[in-house]
């Protein structure tokens, strides 16, 4: 043995545990059968081992838990407002703080204030939800990321970039006033958790400036982002991950953000912005839809341990073993030839569901049968993210066809062991040696927005 081999494991100690139930092959099957083949509409109790989504799964620390405590119940001027808008301005340096129940709130409210009907949205990469409330604003969302990050095999260190050109274009064609902002996501979710370079933020805020057109992040693993380009951009390696993400923010203009995955909550988000009149109106918009401005829609006590989980998020060894493990799982897949999107993500690995099944066409739905399939096989619990997630052009009302058509396993913070992630890696190669005899689904029943929540299927 090399005696100058260190290993490193979690910063962290378990205190508390969550019993889980096992279930046989047969009860899995009955399970997903009732399920309609769709991993969102199973019971969680008959989940092994979860990785849905790293949404509100994460598990809390005991500094967190007693920030329960503290909650200020008030309905107005809750203390816990307070140090929530503390937190914000000591770790993302916005000005303004307007509190949500989660992400998808504060993506509406910032949709009705800035987006005019016949604007055009361009980010980088869908995602369903913020993509939704651009829509429902009246505005069209247009994808300006970089081509490699369509490509799973690509090994480009930040496919979440932004592609100047194709913006430049865009701004071209439709002119700076009909664009309200530009939305960047650190990390892309559907790009298989893919980050944004700072240069390329640099960039982007240089082009839009001249422009006078905003940049709005969607922040939602912000903290994740900052790792990567601690790892891989030039001149961060020696930067602290709390550096790394207020310079960041220090590029955009304000930012909607998801407190359930990064901060480590269970419920939880926010509006945060610069300019005092898009702070007025949001701030008089989130009464109407979310609840009183110093708390919308969180309780005073969750609103407390969001701001601990924003201060432990930025925690270098944290995000060393947040991101370690998801790197564990990734290059177990690796080793055994699972075609995985590469290079491996911020918040879970994505199986390239196309080169899993290529027997089955797109519209058999090759990610939403593999997620079915790898639940009846051990009990994990998957999630589709392809044509599913992508859902139909409102306007043609054909499915949209993505590049992508992935499974993602995604790891919820602190809650799992190396041996979790060594079964779920067992699990995915022997599904993957029984490939062939996989069949397709069809699609008995689509609800109208996002349809990948409720949509039911049967075995073709
Ligand atoms: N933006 C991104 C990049 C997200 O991943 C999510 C949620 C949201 C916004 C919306 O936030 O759920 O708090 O309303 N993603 C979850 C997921 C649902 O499983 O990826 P929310």
């Amino acid at each position: 043995m090399s005696l100058t081999k260190r290993s490193w494991a979690e910063p962290f100690k378990i205190k508390m545990v969550e019993l889980l139930k096992m279930t046989t092959p047969e009860q899995r099957e009955k399970a997903i059968k009732e399920a309609g083949h769709n991993t969102f509409l199973l019971k969680s109790e008959d989940v092994y081992i979860d990785l849905l989504t790293d949404s509100g799964t994460s598990a809390m620390s005991d500094q967190q838990w007693s920030g329960l405590m503290l909650g200020d119940e008030a309905y107005a001027g809750s203390k816990n407002f307070y140090t929530l808008e503390k937190a914000v301005k000591k770790f993302y340096g916005y000005k303004h703080l307007i509190p949500t129940h989660q992400g998808r709130g504060a993506e509406n409210i910032l949709s009705q204030v800035m987006i005019k009907k016949g604007d055009i949205v361009p980010g980088n990469m869908y995602f369903t939800t913020t993509r939704l409330h651009q829509e429902l604003a009246g505005g069209t969302f247009v994808d300006v990321i970089i081509d490699e990050a369509h490509d799973s095999e690509n090994l480009h260190p930040f496919k979440g970039n932004i592609d100047l050109n194709k913006l430049q274009a865009l701004i071209k064609k439709h002119g700076a006033k009909k664009i309200p902002y530009v939305c960047v996501a650190v990390t892309v979710n559907l790009a298989g958790g893919q980050p944004v370079s700072m240069q390329n933020l640099k960039e982007l805020r240089a082009l839009t400036q001249e422009h006078g057109i905003k940049i709005m992040l969607d922040m939602t693993r912000i903290a994740e982002n900052a790792y990567f380009i601690q790892q891989h951009e030039k001149g961060y390696s020696k930067k602290s991950i709390a550096a790394i993400v207020k310079e960041i923010c220090s590029y955009t203009d304000g930012a909607t953000f998801s407190g359930k995955k990064d901060a480590l909550v269970n419920i939880g988000g926010f509006l945060a912005v610069n300019d005092q009149e898009i702070f007025e109106e949001a701030s008089n918009l989130v009464v109407v839809y979310e609840g009183l401005h110093t708390y919308g829609g969180l309780a005073g006590r969750d609103m407390e341990a969001m701001a601990i989980g924003i201060e432990e998020s930025v925690q270098d060894e944290h995000m060393k073993a947040r991101i370690g493990q998801v790197l564990y799982l990734g290059e177990k897949m690796q080793e055994a030839e699972i075609p995985i999107v590469l290079p491996i993500g911020g918040h879970g690995i994505f199986i390239d569901a196309k080169r899993f099944l290529p027997h089955l066409k797109q519209d058999q739905f090759p990610a939403q049968t593999l997620a079915a399939a790898l639940y009846v096989d051990s009990g994990v619990r998957t999630m589709e993210r392809g044509i599913v997630s992508a859902g139909r052009n409102a306007k043609t009302g054909d499915h949209y066809y993505p590049k992508l058509e992935l499974v993602r396993l995604t790891i919820p913070r602190r809650v799992y062991t190396q041996a979790h992630m060594d079964v779920i890696a067992e699990s995915v190669e022997r599904v993957y040696q029984d490939r062939k005899k996989i069949r397709g689904l069809k699609m008995v029943y689509e609800p109208k927005y996002l349809r990948f929540f409720q949509a039911r299927f049967s075995k073709l």
